[in-house]
């Protein structure tokens, strides 16, 4: 499963890409809109920062306003996503985008039926959103895991983004499920490489190590 950073944060992006398991990233207008700053510029600086893809959202409502944002952000860069929301005027405006050759990542989605329906279309990517329906007291990964037998049903290309991610248990989930991708906040990544017993183990190897090279000195 490649790892996405759902965040519009700079200094975060750039740290978690120097680890080396970066494969994109994902930005929502409520990420963008925390950060404050100029969306476009912010973009294409990810887009530079991140080979991968780079998902930005389009926020018109109509068909043809998506249509023409899209093309808009895909000029920014070569790895832009356009995010477009689940919804008949996104629909109608993925199946045009797609057919030029723009990624679309439909976003929103909270049933296997809205999945099947973005399949249809073309969208390269498909965003479960998993937290939000845990948040409003459904299942959310029961929803992913509806979303991946579907798809497998019909081997079908659009790749499966678990996105609305809460906690590390969350990505290990979508894993098991067989999801493509998993778009983690920066404190999830960070608690991910973190086990109290892997701390304690170094903390161990090294007093052991400087007991050692006192001993032999
Ligand atoms: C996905 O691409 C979205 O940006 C994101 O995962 C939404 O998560 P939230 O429910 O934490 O806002």
């Amino acid at each position: 499963m490649k790892i996405f950073i759902d965040t519009a944060n700079i200094d975060h992006i750039k740290e978690v890409n120097s680890w080396g398991i970066l494969s994109g990233v994902t930005t929502n207008p409520t990420l963008c809109a925390r950060e404050g700053r100029e969306f476009r510029s912010a973009v294409k600086k990810i887009c530079e920062m991140v080979k991968g893809p780079v998902s930005a959202e389009a926020v018109s409502m109509d068909r043809q306003g998506i249509v023409e944002e899209a093309r808009e952000l895909s000029k920014i860069a070569e790895n832009i996503v356009v995010k477009v929301p689940m919804m008949v005027e996104g629909l109608a405006a993925t199946k045009v985008l797609s057919q030029e050759g723009i990624k679309v990542n439909m976003t929103l989605v909270f049933s296997a039926n809205q999945a099947l329906l973005a399949a249809q279309v073309g969208a390269a990517y498909v965003s479960s959103f998993i937290g939000r329906l845990d948040d409003a007291g459904n299942d959310g990964m029961s929803i992913l895991a509806d979303i991946v037998a579907a798809y497998d049903n019909y081997d079908i290309e659009t790749e499966i983004i678990a996105a609305s991610i809460r906690h590390p248990m969350h990505v290990t989930q979508a894993a098991l499920l067989g999801a493509d991708i998993a778009t983690v906040p920066y404190d999830v990544l960070k608690a991910m490489v973190k086990h109290p017993l892997t701390d304690r183990g170094i903390e161990r190897f090294l007093e052991d190590w400087n007991k050692l090279k006192k001993a032999t000195r």
